[in-house]
Protein backbone atom coordinates (compact mmCIF):
# COMPACT_ATOMS: atom_id res chain seq x y z
CA UNK A 1 0.00 0.00 0.00
CA UNK A 2 1.50 3.41 -1.07
CA UNK A 3 1.99 5.99 2.01
CA UNK A 4 -0.07 9.47 1.46
CA UNK A 5 1.79 12.19 2.44
CA UNK A 6 0.37 13.80 5.40
CA UNK A 7 -0.52 17.14 3.39
CA UNK A 8 -2.82 14.88 0.85
CA UNK A 9 -4.66 13.01 3.07
CA UNK A 10 -7.18 15.39 3.10
CA UNK A 11 -7.63 15.99 -0.41
CA UNK A 12 -7.46 12.59 -0.85
CA UNK A 13 -10.36 11.92 1.59
CA UNK A 14 -12.46 14.74 0.44
CA UNK A 15 -12.16 13.55 -3.09
CA UNK A 16 -14.18 10.39 -1.83
CA UNK A 17 -16.63 12.53 -0.26
CA UNK A 18 -16.90 14.56 -3.25
CA UNK A 19 -16.09 17.64 -1.35
CA UNK A 20 -13.44 19.09 -4.37
CA UNK A 21 -14.64 20.18 -7.45
CA UNK A 22 -12.05 17.08 -9.13
CA UNK A 23 -14.22 15.12 -7.01
CA UNK A 24 -17.17 16.33 -7.60
CA UNK A 25 -16.51 16.49 -11.65
CA UNK A 26 -15.33 13.10 -11.49
CA UNK A 27 -18.49 12.09 -9.79
CA UNK A 28 -20.70 13.41 -12.18
CA UNK A 29 -18.18 11.91 -14.73
CA UNK A 30 -19.13 8.40 -12.93
CA UNK A 31 -22.99 8.93 -12.89
CA UNK A 32 -23.73 9.91 -16.51
CA UNK A 33 -21.36 6.45 -17.45
CA UNK A 34 -23.28 4.57 -15.20
CA UNK A 35 -26.44 6.31 -16.51
CA UNK A 36 -24.66 5.71 -20.07
CA UNK A 37 -24.19 2.52 -19.45
CA UNK A 38 -27.55 1.72 -18.14
CA UNK A 39 -29.22 3.03 -21.39
CA UNK A 40 -27.09 1.09 -23.56
CA UNK A 41 -27.77 -2.23 -21.73
CA UNK A 42 -31.44 -1.35 -22.52
CA UNK A 43 -30.83 -0.68 -26.14
CA UNK A 44 -29.01 -4.53 -26.31
CA UNK A 45 -26.99 -3.66 -28.45
CA UNK A 46 -24.74 -6.66 -30.06
CA UNK A 47 -22.08 -8.16 -27.72
CA UNK A 48 -18.71 -9.57 -28.88
CA UNK A 49 -18.66 -13.05 -29.05
CA UNK A 50 -16.72 -14.17 -26.16
CA UNK A 51 -18.65 -12.63 -23.42
CA UNK A 52 -20.59 -14.91 -21.20
CA UNK A 53 -24.39 -15.33 -21.39
CA UNK A 54 -25.12 -17.87 -19.21
CA UNK A 55 -23.55 -18.68 -16.20
CA UNK A 56 -24.20 -21.88 -14.20
CA UNK A 57 -22.44 -22.44 -10.66
CA UNK A 58 -22.03 -25.43 -8.42
CA UNK A 59 -25.77 -26.17 -9.97
CA UNK A 60 -27.41 -29.37 -8.83
CA UNK A 61 -30.74 -30.81 -9.25
CA UNK A 62 -32.70 -33.31 -6.94
CA UNK A 63 -36.14 -34.79 -7.08
CA UNK A 64 -38.40 -36.38 -4.97
CA UNK A 65 -40.41 -39.08 -5.82
CA UNK A 66 -42.01 -40.63 -2.26
CA UNK A 67 -39.17 -41.26 -0.56
CA UNK A 68 -36.57 -41.74 -3.44
CA UNK A 69 -34.81 -39.08 -4.30
CA UNK A 70 -33.05 -38.69 -8.23
CA UNK A 71 -29.89 -36.75 -8.21
CA UNK A 72 -30.81 -35.56 -11.67
CA UNK A 73 -27.57 -32.97 -11.60
CA UNK A 74 -24.98 -32.90 -9.64
CA UNK A 75 -23.01 -29.85 -8.90
CA UNK A 76 -22.77 -29.13 -12.51
CA UNK A 77 -20.73 -25.43 -13.44
CA UNK A 78 -20.34 -24.43 -17.06
CA UNK A 79 -20.45 -21.01 -19.10
CA UNK A 80 -22.13 -20.65 -22.52
CA UNK A 81 -20.35 -17.18 -24.54
CA UNK A 82 -22.78 -15.18 -26.55
CA UNK A 83 -23.08 -16.73 -30.40
CA UNK A 84 -22.09 -19.95 -29.39
CA UNK A 85 -23.17 -23.06 -30.66
CA UNK A 86 -23.13 -25.69 -27.71
CA UNK A 87 -24.26 -29.25 -27.83
CA UNK A 88 -25.05 -31.21 -24.81
CA UNK A 89 -24.94 -35.02 -24.89
CA UNK A 90 -25.11 -37.73 -22.87
CA UNK A 91 -27.58 -41.09 -22.29
CA UNK A 92 -30.91 -41.05 -21.18
CA UNK A 93 -31.91 -40.13 -17.83
CA UNK A 94 -27.91 -38.55 -17.33
CA UNK A 95 -29.97 -34.83 -16.91
CA UNK A 96 -29.70 -33.28 -20.06
CA UNK A 97 -33.34 -32.10 -20.23
CA UNK A 98 -33.09 -31.01 -16.51
CA UNK A 99 -29.79 -28.84 -17.08
CA UNK A 100 -31.81 -27.04 -20.35
CA UNK A 101 -34.60 -26.78 -18.18
CA UNK A 102 -32.66 -24.70 -15.46
CA UNK A 103 -30.50 -22.65 -18.28
CA UNK A 104 -34.36 -21.77 -19.73
CA UNK A 105 -35.40 -21.08 -16.45
CA UNK A 106 -38.75 -23.26 -16.88
CA UNK A 107 -37.02 -24.90 -13.45
CA UNK A 108 -35.10 -23.93 -10.24
CA UNK A 109 -32.39 -26.01 -9.21
CA UNK A 110 -32.07 -27.55 -5.63
CA UNK A 111 -29.03 -25.65 -5.05
CA UNK A 112 -26.50 -23.58 -7.40
CA UNK A 113 -26.49 -20.11 -8.76
CA UNK A 114 -27.93 -19.20 -12.58
CA UNK A 115 -27.11 -16.58 -14.19
CA UNK A 116 -28.90 -15.68 -17.85
CA UNK A 117 -27.92 -12.37 -19.72
CA UNK A 118 -26.13 -10.75 -16.62
CA UNK A 119 -29.23 -11.55 -14.11
CA UNK A 120 -29.61 -13.74 -11.28
CA UNK A 121 -32.57 -15.71 -12.37
CA UNK A 122 -32.72 -17.27 -8.79
CA UNK A 123 -33.64 -13.97 -7.05
CA UNK A 124 -36.33 -13.29 -9.75
CA UNK A 125 -39.91 -13.35 -8.43
CA UNK A 126 -42.43 -15.27 -10.85
CA UNK A 127 -44.25 -12.97 -12.90
CA UNK A 128 -40.18 -10.99 -13.50
CA UNK A 129 -39.10 -14.65 -14.19
CA UNK A 130 -41.33 -15.47 -16.84
CA UNK A 131 -41.07 -11.59 -18.55
CA UNK A 132 -37.51 -12.26 -18.64
CA UNK A 133 -37.92 -15.26 -20.07
CA UNK A 134 -40.07 -14.81 -22.64
CA UNK A 135 -38.08 -12.00 -23.85
CA UNK A 136 -34.66 -13.38 -23.62
CA UNK A 137 -35.53 -17.40 -24.27
CA UNK A 138 -36.84 -19.23 -27.10
CA UNK A 139 -37.75 -23.16 -26.66
CA UNK A 140 -37.95 -25.74 -29.73
CA UNK A 141 -38.96 -29.43 -28.36
CA UNK A 142 -38.90 -32.47 -29.91
CA UNK A 143 -42.81 -33.16 -30.36
CA UNK A 144 -43.40 -29.50 -32.01
CA UNK A 145 -46.20 -28.17 -29.54
CA UNK A 146 -48.46 -26.84 -31.67
CA UNK A 147 -51.82 -25.79 -32.04
CA UNK A 148 -53.35 -27.99 -34.20
CA UNK A 149 -56.34 -26.42 -34.74
CA UNK A 150 -54.74 -22.95 -35.40
CA UNK A 151 -53.19 -22.24 -39.23
CA UNK A 152 -49.31 -21.78 -38.98
CA UNK A 153 -49.19 -17.73 -39.05
CA UNK A 154 -51.64 -18.35 -36.07
CA UNK A 155 -49.17 -20.74 -34.50
CA UNK A 156 -46.51 -18.78 -34.94
CA UNK A 157 -48.18 -15.62 -34.11
CA UNK A 158 -49.23 -16.84 -30.72
CA UNK A 159 -46.53 -15.92 -28.09
CA UNK A 160 -46.84 -12.03 -29.76
CA UNK A 161 -50.61 -12.08 -28.97
CA UNK A 162 -49.75 -13.03 -25.47
CA UNK A 163 -47.08 -10.47 -25.38
CA UNK A 164 -49.97 -7.93 -26.65
CA UNK A 165 -47.80 -6.88 -29.44
CA UNK A 166 -49.93 -4.38 -32.20
CA UNK A 167 -51.60 -6.51 -35.18
CA UNK A 168 -49.33 -4.66 -37.63
CA UNK A 169 -46.11 -5.57 -36.09
CA UNK A 170 -46.91 -9.06 -35.80
CA UNK A 171 -48.18 -9.97 -38.94
CA UNK A 172 -44.98 -7.79 -40.09
CA UNK A 173 -43.01 -10.46 -38.08
CA UNK A 174 -44.89 -13.72 -38.96
CA UNK A 175 -44.40 -13.07 -42.21
CA UNK A 176 -40.77 -12.38 -42.15
CA UNK A 177 -40.38 -15.53 -39.58
CA UNK A 178 -42.37 -17.68 -42.43
CA UNK A 179 -39.91 -16.32 -45.18
CA UNK A 180 -36.71 -17.23 -42.96
CA UNK A 181 -38.27 -20.42 -42.49
CA UNK A 182 -39.04 -21.57 -45.80
CA UNK A 183 -42.83 -21.28 -45.11
CA UNK A 184 -44.18 -18.58 -46.95
CA UNK A 185 -46.47 -20.91 -48.85
CA UNK A 186 -47.78 -22.88 -45.90
CA UNK A 187 -48.83 -19.77 -43.99
CA UNK A 188 -52.92 -20.99 -44.03
CA UNK A 189 -52.29 -24.39 -43.48
CA UNK A 190 -52.55 -26.60 -40.27
CA UNK A 191 -50.14 -28.35 -38.53
CA UNK A 192 -51.28 -31.60 -40.08
CA UNK A 193 -50.97 -31.21 -43.52
CA UNK A 194 -46.90 -30.71 -42.86
CA UNK A 195 -44.55 -32.71 -42.57
CA UNK A 196 -42.22 -33.42 -39.79
CA UNK A 197 -39.55 -31.15 -40.99
CA UNK A 198 -41.79 -28.20 -41.36
CA UNK A 199 -43.51 -28.56 -38.08
CA UNK A 200 -40.12 -28.00 -37.18
CA UNK A 201 -39.30 -25.16 -39.32
CA UNK A 202 -42.73 -23.54 -37.81
CA UNK A 203 -41.82 -24.57 -34.33
CA UNK A 204 -38.81 -22.77 -34.76
CA UNK A 205 -40.65 -19.61 -36.13
CA UNK A 206 -42.57 -19.35 -33.05
CA UNK A 207 -39.57 -19.33 -30.76
CA UNK A 208 -38.19 -16.90 -32.97
CA UNK A 209 -40.79 -13.95 -32.59
CA UNK A 210 -39.85 -12.26 -29.64
CA UNK A 211 -36.46 -12.12 -30.68
CA UNK A 212 -34.71 -14.12 -28.32
CA UNK A 213 -31.37 -14.06 -27.54
CA UNK A 214 -30.78 -17.79 -26.63
CA UNK A 215 -32.55 -20.15 -28.42
CA UNK A 216 -32.59 -23.43 -26.29
CA UNK A 217 -33.79 -27.03 -28.10
CA UNK A 218 -34.21 -30.48 -26.62
CA UNK A 219 -33.62 -33.37 -29.23
CA UNK A 220 -35.07 -31.31 -32.43
CA UNK A 221 -34.55 -33.95 -34.73
CA UNK A 222 -35.63 -36.56 -32.46
CA UNK A 223 -38.92 -36.69 -33.95
CA UNK A 224 -37.36 -36.69 -38.11
CA UNK A 225 -35.59 -38.44 -40.72
CA UNK A 226 -31.94 -37.67 -41.73
CA UNK A 227 -32.97 -35.11 -44.24
CA UNK A 228 -34.91 -33.12 -42.21
CA UNK A 229 -32.92 -33.44 -39.41
CA UNK A 230 -29.90 -31.89 -41.56
CA UNK A 231 -31.99 -29.25 -42.97
CA UNK A 232 -32.93 -28.38 -39.51
CA UNK A 233 -29.62 -28.25 -37.92
CA UNK A 234 -28.10 -26.17 -40.42
CA UNK A 235 -31.18 -23.72 -39.98
CA UNK A 236 -29.96 -23.45 -36.46
CA UNK A 237 -26.51 -22.44 -37.65
CA UNK A 238 -28.41 -19.84 -39.58
CA UNK A 239 -30.13 -18.14 -37.05
CA UNK A 240 -26.84 -17.96 -35.09
CA UNK A 241 -24.83 -16.35 -37.89
CA UNK A 242 -27.65 -14.31 -38.75
CA UNK A 243 -29.24 -13.01 -35.64
CA UNK A 244 -26.35 -13.62 -33.23
CA UNK A 245 -28.52 -15.96 -31.21
CA UNK A 246 -26.89 -18.21 -28.59
CA UNK A 247 -27.72 -22.12 -29.18
CA UNK A 248 -27.81 -24.38 -26.99
CA UNK A 249 -29.50 -28.26 -27.83
CA UNK A 250 -29.93 -31.27 -26.76
CA UNK A 251 -29.20 -34.38 -29.30
CA UNK A 252 -28.07 -37.84 -29.53
CA UNK A 253 -27.32 -37.20 -33.26
CA UNK A 254 -23.03 -37.41 -33.38
CA UNK A 255 -23.16 -34.96 -36.63
CA UNK A 256 -25.18 -32.27 -34.47
CA UNK A 257 -22.91 -32.56 -31.85
CA UNK A 258 -20.33 -32.70 -34.14
CA UNK A 259 -21.09 -29.43 -36.04
CA UNK A 260 -21.68 -27.40 -32.79
CA UNK A 261 -18.65 -25.15 -31.29
CA UNK A 262 -18.73 -27.46 -28.16
CA UNK A 263 -19.82 -30.22 -26.61
CA UNK A 264 -20.53 -31.00 -23.36
CA UNK A 265 -21.38 -34.63 -22.12
CA UNK A 266 -23.40 -35.85 -19.25
CA UNK A 267 -22.75 -38.28 -17.48
CA UNK A 268 -25.47 -39.49 -14.59
CA UNK A 269 -25.59 -35.92 -13.92
CA UNK A 270 -21.89 -34.64 -14.34
CA UNK A 271 -20.49 -33.01 -17.05
CA UNK A 272 -17.82 -35.34 -18.16
CA UNK A 273 -15.93 -33.76 -21.52
N1 LIG B 1 -39.93 -34.04 -12.73
C1 LIG B 1 -39.17 -35.07 -12.36
N2 LIG B 1 -39.43 -35.75 -11.23
C2 LIG B 1 -38.66 -36.77 -10.84
N3 LIG B 1 -37.57 -37.20 -11.49
C3 LIG B 1 -37.26 -36.57 -12.64
C4 LIG B 1 -38.03 -35.47 -13.13
N4 LIG B 1 -37.48 -35.05 -14.29
C5 LIG B 1 -36.41 -35.83 -14.50
N5 LIG B 1 -36.27 -36.74 -13.51
C6 LIG B 1 -35.19 -37.74 -13.38
O1 LIG B 1 -33.96 -37.05 -13.45
C7 LIG B 1 -33.01 -37.77 -14.22
C8 LIG B 1 -32.58 -36.92 -15.41
O2 LIG B 1 -33.67 -36.73 -16.29
P1 LIG B 1 -33.59 -35.88 -17.62
O3 LIG B 1 -33.01 -34.56 -17.31
O4 LIG B 1 -34.93 -35.90 -18.25
O5 LIG B 1 -32.55 -36.73 -18.49
P2 LIG B 1 -32.29 -36.76 -20.06
O6 LIG B 1 -32.95 -35.58 -20.68
O7 LIG B 1 -30.82 -36.77 -20.20
O8 LIG B 1 -32.89 -38.05 -20.55
C9 LIG B 1 -33.71 -39.06 -14.62
O9 LIG B 1 -33.36 -40.06 -13.72
C10 LIG B 1 -35.17 -38.71 -14.53
O10 LIG B 1 -35.95 -39.85 -14.27
MG1 LIG C 1 -34.43 -35.46 -22.13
Amino acid sequence: MTNIPDDKIEEFLSFFSGDTPAAHAALVRYEQQRHTNTVVLDNRPPRPVGEEIISIQGVSMRYKLGKQTVDALRDVTLSISKGEFVAITGASGSGKSTLLQIIGCLDKPTSGKVIVDGINVNKLRDSKLSTFRNKTIGFVFQFFYLQPFLKLSKNIELPAMFAHTKLKERREKVETLLQQVYLTDRANHYPKELSGGQMQRAAIARALLNNPKILLADEPTGNLDAANSKEIISLFHKIRDEFGATVVIVTHNSEIAAGADREIKLSDGAIVA
